[in-house]
């Protein structure tokens, strides 16, 4: 096992003893702490306000997010699922990673094709999941301890936005960046995690990166106005997340959900508009926020990519795309760089 970097806050070392393949870092201390009550209070006081995605996914976000997953009108799961059945094993060949380090991993449903993949090709070793929520990360990490008898999993919880440091080394490493995700940075964001990727894989290291491509505005907004409303309850949860954060008091009846697609940015936009006059008070950030009925505050953009719009991001970050495989619809795309 890799040693830990110094300087981190290790909160559960005792849970590392759960299974000699299984270790868990969380890095979270009094400074990340600081550094994200910043961040938001930085973004609430923005014009339009704003919150960073990261703050959808308590043990409730991810559990919603999961049941979008399933829903009929989110077609993205599946056709990722469907498109890494597809290519999984082409994907191990050419990789030839012992790695399979996942940002951003959540319920890593889909990860198991890839982690499937690599067995057959008998070169597997280690899972390196890292994502913001510690809870889901430990659920599925128990899961994938059973399912495969002899991965190693070292699980890392930490901001995937700041720089990866102190990564377990010593194995060819397949980075997978799933679920259309990177289509939550704006532009300036999604350059500065792309540079970030290509500072921690090594040059020939792989890079499966999974695209929500462009396509109607009818189709897209189905697919976040769902009919059974899980999107907006999971848009709302945000609020519930900010308030246990920053001790605040935001209102959830006071808001309701709204996505549109934005044709021109080729982004669907979320919001939480104020249904009536709002006060809102987070203790933590010394701030206080006032809504007119209308005002909104914009929780996520979800950009979507054509090939040649991804090539180019990749293509600035030092990778060179060398498969995209997209499904009979066009619906998603994953792209398969390779560092240069
Ligand atoms: C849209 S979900 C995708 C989950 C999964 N990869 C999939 O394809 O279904 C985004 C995941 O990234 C995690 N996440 C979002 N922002 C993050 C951040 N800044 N740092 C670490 N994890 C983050 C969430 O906890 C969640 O598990």
């Amino acid at each position: 096992m890799t040693e830990k970097h110094p300087a981190l806050d290790l909160l559960k070392p005792a849970e590392e003893s759960e299974s000699p393949r299984f270790q868990i870092e969380v890095r979270s201390s009094a400074s990340t702490r600081e550094r994200d009550l910043e961040e938001l209070g930085n973004c609430l006081r923005a014009s339009p306000p704003w919150i960073p995605a990261k703050f959808f996914y308590d043990a409730r976000g991810s559990e919603l997010f999961e049941a979008i997953t399933e829903l009929p009108e989110y077609y993205q799961t599946r056709t990722e699922e469907l498109l890494l059945l597809g290519v999984a094993d082409q994907v191990a060949a050419r990789s030839e990673a012992t790695e399979l380090l996942e940002l951003g991993s959540g319920a890593a449903r889909k990860t198991r094709t890839l982690l499937d993949a690599m067995s057959r090709s008998g070169l597997l070793q280690r899972y390196v999941p890292i994502d913001v929520d510690p809870v889901v990360t430990r659920r599925v990490a128990a899961e994938l301890l059973a399912e495969y008898p002899a991965l190693e999993i070292h699980a890392i919880i930490t901001d995937i936005l700041a720089p990866l440091v102190a990564l377990p080394q010593g194995h060819h490493r397949l980075v997978i960046f799933l679920g259309g995700t990177i289509g939550n940075l704006n532009d300036d964001a999604c350059e500065r995690f792309l540079d970030g990727i290509g500072e921690v894989i090594n040059t020939g290291d792989h890079f499966l990166l999974g695209v929500d491509r462009i396509k109607s505005k009818a189709r897209l907004e189905a697919a976040y106005n769902d009919s059974a409303g899980i999107t907006a309850d999971f848009n709302l949860n945000i609020l519930e997340v900010v308030n246990a954060f920053a001790h605040g008091d935001f209102d959830q009846n006071g808001f309701e959900h709204v996505s549109i697609y934005n044709e021109a940015k080729h982004r669907i936009e979320m919001w939480l508009r104020a249904r009536s006059p709002q006060r809102v008070a987070l203790a933590d950030l010394d701030l206080e926020l006032s809504f007119e009925t209308g005002d909104s505050i914009l929780t996520e953009i979800s950009t979507k990519y054509d090939k040649g719009l991804i090539q180019a991001k990749l293509d600035h970050a030092g990778f060179e795309l060398e498969d995209w495989h997209t499904d009979e619809e066009s619906l998603f795309g994953l792209a398969l760089a390779r560092r240069r």
